[in-house]
């Protein structure tokens, strides 16, 4: 098993180059399997995820191939509709072929997604907006097996919670539905717009797009054609690396990214006195002299992001004064917090609310990661620390991170990827 050895603490300097949306590129893929054409996909970040569901796509029997960033997928000639467990349980992501697949043949199997690190993640919401939608949903044997022999129909659907992959789910069922679609409480992430424009742009018509609400004319099992798109850049990718930054006292700029996908982050930043300034396409950080203490309480976007949460706990660790973070969205997200003290943290927590005590140093040590964006938050620790941290089992890191060691090399960290 690989891990990383970091030295530190280190300054950063340079550009770094943002890479495509690891959770905008999984839907995407889903939505390959509502297309008639093959689809041509351009900056698709190469990490473990993308090709988890690639994989599971091609047990299907779809063709895809991979190279440099660039994914074309042709689901013409599927010659299975169920998604096995040996793949689904690596992955909960993968339910997102639930509704593409039952929409275009009415009927599939998918294996459920079981719990993961941050708590029990149920897929209820799914289930129960496909039954409105007019199919039968039975459990079995750990399966998932929904049928709707004449084809799924339009419905009025309320979410009880905002759920991403919920609605990326649905939109994508209610694609090739017959009639019209409503979805109210619908997410508004940024890669939850980027499945509705592309559908939308490949003519079936979704209103309400980036909004709470939205209502999507069905085209009755036609299938789609999806012109060549490009993934959106990614936002906890791009807030990541502002962190790295900012904990580490350093100016750097990041490039391929959208700031305006990253408001409340750069908002926060602000409040710790963390200037940054940004175009279209790039943000650039200044080292602060100080970190001011913040408020954080994540929810669903446009506020401050879960994926974050753990990235500025480290951050905030380092503050002149002590920050408060609430986790709203999973109830078990807090795992890292026990690391993060292993390097000299002062964090306690009361349920929800993680109130960091920030100081002025930190201390290398080994540590273990727990899951994808906890990880993050020990390198982000690890490059401030004083002395050398190992950071363990980081096969969560290359699920969700494209070359993050060699993008922080390039900035000047000192990082080294061995094998235990
Ligand atoms: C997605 C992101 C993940 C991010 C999360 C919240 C992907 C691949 N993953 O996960 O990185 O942390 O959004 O921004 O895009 N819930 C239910 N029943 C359901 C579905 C969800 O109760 O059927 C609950 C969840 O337990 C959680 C909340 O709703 O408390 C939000 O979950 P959801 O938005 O569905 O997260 P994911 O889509 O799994």
């Amino acid at each position: 098993m690989d891990y990383l050895e970091i030295h530190g603490p280190t300054s950063l300097s340079g550009e770094v180059k943002i890479s495509g949306a690891k959770n905008a590129a999984l839907p995407i893929i889903a939505l390959t399997l509502l297309a008639k054409n093959s689809v041509k996909i351009s900056n698709m970040p190469d990490v473990v995820d993308i090709k988890t569901l690639l994989k599971l796509l091609e047990n299907l029997g779809a063709t895809t191939s991979f190279d440099q960033n660039y994914v074309e997928i042709d689901t013409c000639c599927l010659t299975n509709t169920k998604a096995t467990y040996d793949i689904v349980k690596t992955m909960r992501a993968s339910i997102l072929v639930l509704g593409p697949l039952l929409s275009r043949f009415g009927h599939c199997e998918v294996s459920l997604p079981g719990g993961c690190a941050i708590g029990s993640r149920p897929i209820d919401l799914h289930l129960k907006a496909l039954e409105q939608m007019g199919a039968t949903i039975n459990i079995h044997a750990g399966y998932v097996q929904a049928t709707a022999p004449d084809g799924l129909v339009g419905a009025n659907i309320v979410f009880d919670k905002i759920t991403v992959t919920g609605t990326a789910n649905i939109v994508m069922a209610a694609a090739l539905a017959r009639g019209v679609t409503t979805i109210k409480n619908a997410a508004r992430e940024p890669e939850v717009v980027q499945i509705c424009e592309i559908i939308n742009a490949s003519g079936v018509k979704i209103e309400g797009i980036g909004t709470g609400e939205l209502t999507i004319q069905g085209n009755d099992r036609e299938l789609i054609n999806i012109e060549p798109f490009s993934v959106i850049p990614d936002r906890i990718e791009a807030g990541t690396y502002l962190c790295a930054a900012a904990i580490t006292n350093s100016s750097i700029k990041l490039t391929n990214v959208r700031a305006d996908h990253l408001d409340s982050v750069l908002g926060k930043l602000r409040e710790m006195g963390i200037e940054t300034s940004s175009d279209e396409t790039t943000i650039d950080i200044k080292a602060a002299d100080f970190i001011n203490p913040v408020k954080i309480i994540t929810q669903e976007y446009p506020a401050f992001p879960t994926d974050m949460q753990a990235q500025f706990l480290a951050l905030a660790s380092l503050a002149d004064g002590t920050s408060t973070i609430e986790e709203r969205l999973f109830e078990n997200r807090f795992m890292h917090v026990s690391e993060l003290q292993r390097l000299g943290a002062d964090i306690s927590l009361n349920g929800h609310v993680a109130n960091i005590k920030g100081s002025n140093e930190l201390f290398g040590a080994d540590v273990m990661a727990t899951d994808l964006r906890a990880s993050s938050a020990l390198v982000l620790a690890a490059l401030a620390a004083k002395g050398v941290t190992n950071v363990h089992r980081i096969y969560h890191l290359d699920r969700g991170y494209e070359k993050l060691e060699e993008k922080l090399v390039k900035l000047g960290a000192k990082i080294k990827r061995l094998s235990e």
